[in-house]
């Protein structure tokens, strides 16, 4: 907070300046320049600023309008109902006062209506004796744009009411959305044919009803989800929200099913904290949830303040972007020598967590971002997926910032960086590059693989700065009396590292599979691969078609297989291992019932009772399958903790059960699905 009425006057001028570009950006051209949750901060502290120095507020303030006047673009309609925002609680505790503020203004008991807050662009639609007529943006709330045409393309939008006495004039006001599978199909089309990405959902629906061509609005997939009435002329009277939203649903408009309503804040709350546990479970992007008074005679008695309702709330969950600095790039490279761009960020707050790296994934997308060091960056983080970096903000470049350019040679090792036909990876090829190595060593020993305490990836660059280590199989030939001289490492530390590693030899083979880093074989790969061929050596010396033909094996996994035996290092690695007296062989015919004989079960997430690698296991060891991907060949999609929206998103799409812990379990004693 300013500490002068002569800072406070300039911090007003900046946010409100601020303010004004991001309204324009986002209302008029379609293109938001910083994510909201940067624009709701600027929003709040602007208001305090104004309450302690009331002075500073005009009618003109961003406080006091919504959003920004309709473009020219499309013909302006005058909204014959204005169309309201709403005010936000930024957390549970401000959700909470706001709801106990509500019940001391009323005498009854207040039912809430809680709703997802779509994450796309409000709309109020137009009938006229039950036949669509127009569809209009908010705009500024008075006027907003003619967007008919386009709206007219969108299947969840009916072009005649269903349902007895269709009333006059009817607008019902909702929300315009880009379900996420349309979004990431949208994305992959633009990738494919060269053309910017949309950042998100929201920002893909807004351009895409901002199209002079319906057509190209009609390729995109939107839908929409009404939520409020606009002007009714001959409609029924109402008494309360629900039977609004009931009403809606008798003349065939959508209305979302996950509107619950409760009565009690406690209700409100636990509904709050589920929807935000689960907001990547939905078929669509939510960046919080709406809480409605549900009584209209009470809403009566609440009114309104200049821009929003006092009845209604959105209780906005924590921000999935958020603007920071880029303070550099700098490329790592993995275990296969890939180099993967990654961003040194100014640490912030977004997706739950602190991030201050975030990748670039490769290089065509640095390019196709533009990217600088100096730059302030939109970063994103939803859900369980890693950090990225989504573009610059380019109305806060400062000047003459220079191109970023992807190096010629490896970070590490200095040799030169190879781009192969086709691919967007670049990779170091260089088998004795100390990246590779490291990152190779420490997957060999981490918790999936080898499982050796005591071995983590700083001990492992050390090891590797000592000479004691070149390849995973110098694990098992250490010279302790060599670590012994290392500082940090005493006799207790060197005991326990022996017999970690010693503990490490009888490993299963698919762990030991595993942990050689072998492209494509992931946990369930390299299980099916020993339970089918029951040893190193065999696997060793099968043929594509050989191992293709294992349950659970396809071809790219194959011939990755063969690929890789077939590589002399490799071939050494192996020897070495066998030196070392490490396991080699598969697991024991089965004597689990083949309760799964026939199904294919995905696993996501974390579980209970299991890790990945032993759900997986206890699927392949009664028959079943486990792959990695959900089709409309799979039985079950059973989901933990944490769970990728991907996997879960595609079996509702396609209708396949979804179990939690407790039903697989079930599956696996019974080879049936729960009831
Ligand atoms: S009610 C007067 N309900 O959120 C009440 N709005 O931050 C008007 N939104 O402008 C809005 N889902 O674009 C309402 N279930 C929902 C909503 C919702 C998304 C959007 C809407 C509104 C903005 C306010």
């Amino acid at each position: 907070m300013p500490k002068s009425p002569k800072e406070a006057v300039d911090r007003a001028a900046e946010l409100t300046a601020l303010i004004v570009a991001a309204n324009h950006a986002y209302h008029e051209l379609d293109a938001p320049e910083i994510p909201d949750a940067d624009y709701d901060l600027a929003v709040r502290e602007l208001a305090q600023l104004e309450e302690q120095y009331p002075e500073l507020k005009s009618e003109s303030s961003p406080t006091q309008t919504i959003g920004f006047g309709a473009s020219t673009l499309f013909t302006p309609v005058v909204h014959s109902v204005r169309m309201m925002s709403l005010d936000n609680a930024m957390n549970l505790d401000e959700l909470v006062a706001w709801g106990k503020r509500m019940e001391r203004f009323v005498s009854d008991p207040i039912t809430y209506v809680c709703e997802p807050k779509i994450d796309g662009l409000a709309m109020s639609i137009r009938y006229e004796n039950g036949q669509f007529v127009r569809a209009a943006t908010r705009g500024d709330g008075r006027v907003g744009e003619d967007v008919t045409a386009n709206v007219a393309t969108l299947a969840s939008v009916p072009k005649k009411l269903g349902g007895k006495d269709v009333p006059a004039v009817l607008e019902v006001r909702g929300e315009v959305y880009m379900p996420i599978v349309s979004f990431t199909g949208l994305n992959a089309r633009q990738q494919d044919a060269g053309l910017t990405l949309f950042a998100n959902p929201r920002n893909a629906a807004a351009g895409s009803l901002r199209q002079k061509d319906p057509s190209i609005t009609a390729s995109r997939n939107l839908a929409f989800f009404c939520y409020q009435l606009g002007e009714v002329a001959g409609g029924p009277g109402f008494k309360t929200h629900q039977e609004t939203l009931a009403y809606l649903r008798d003349h065939g408009l959508p209305v979302n099913d996950a509107i619950t309503a409760v009565d009690s804040l406690d209700a409100v709350h636990k509904y709050c904290e589920q929807r935000l546990e689960n907001r990547h479970a939905l078929m669509y992007e939510i960046d919080g949830v709406v809480v409605k008074v549900d009584s209209l005679t009470q809403r009566d008695e609440m009114g309104f303040t200049t821009k929003a309702p006092r009845w209604a709330i959105a209780f906005k969950f924590p921000p999935e972007e958020r603007t920071t600095l880029l303070r550099d790039i700098h490329v790592s490279i993995g275990r296969t020598g890939q180099a993967t761009p990654f961003a040194i960020l100014d640490p912030v707050f977004v997706g739950g967590s602190t991030v201050s790296l975030a990748t670039l994934h490769n290089q065509d997308q640095v390019a196709v971002k533009d990217v600088r060091p100096g730059d302030h960056v939109i970063v994103r983080k939803a859900g369980d997926v890693i950090p990225e970096v989504v573009g610059p903000v380019l109305s806060m470049r400062p000047k003459g910032l220079k191109k970023w350019t992807f190096p010629k040679e490896c970070t590490t090792c200095g040799q030169p960086l190879v781009r192969r036909e086709g691919v967007s990876a670049t990779f170091c090829v260089n088998p004795a590059c100390p990246a590779q190595q490291w990152a190779g060593i420490c997957h060999f020993v981490s918790r999936g693989a080898m499982d050796i305490e005591g071995l983590g990836e700083r001990t492992v660059s050390l090891f590797l700065q000592q000479g004691l280590l070149q390849d995973a199989g110098d694990v098992f030939f250490l010279d302790y009396n060599k670590v012994r001289t290392i500082e940090g490492f005493g006799d207790i530390s060197v005991e326990n590292l022996r017999a970690s590693v010693a503990a490490a030899r009888d490993r299963p083979l698919a762990n030991l599979l595993f942990g050689l880093g072998i492209k494509h074989v992931g946990g369930a790969g390299a299980a099916a691969l020993a339970k089918g061929l029951g040893s190193m050596d065999a696997i060793a010396a099968a043929t594509v078609d050989q191992v293709a033909e294992l349950d659970g094996v396809g071809m790219v996994i194959a011939e990755s297989i063969v690929t890789w035996f077939a590589e002399p290092s490799n071939q050494v690695l192996i020897e070495k291992l066998r030196r070392a007296d490490v396991n080699f062989d598969g697991p024991a015919a089965p004597d689990a019932p083949q309760t799964l004989a026939g199904k294919s079960i995905v696993v996501t997430g974390t579980l209970e009772g299991f890790t990945r690698e032993s759900a997986e296991e206890a699927i392949l060891e009664r028959g079943g399958k486990a792959p990695s991907s959900v089709s409309k060949k799979t039985t079950a999609v059973v989901v933990g903790e944490g769970r990728g929206a991907a996997k879960f998103t595609k079996a509702q799409e396609l209708g396949v059960p979804v179990l939690d812990e407790a039903g697989f379990v079930h599956l696996l004693k019974t080879g049936e699905l729960p009831g």
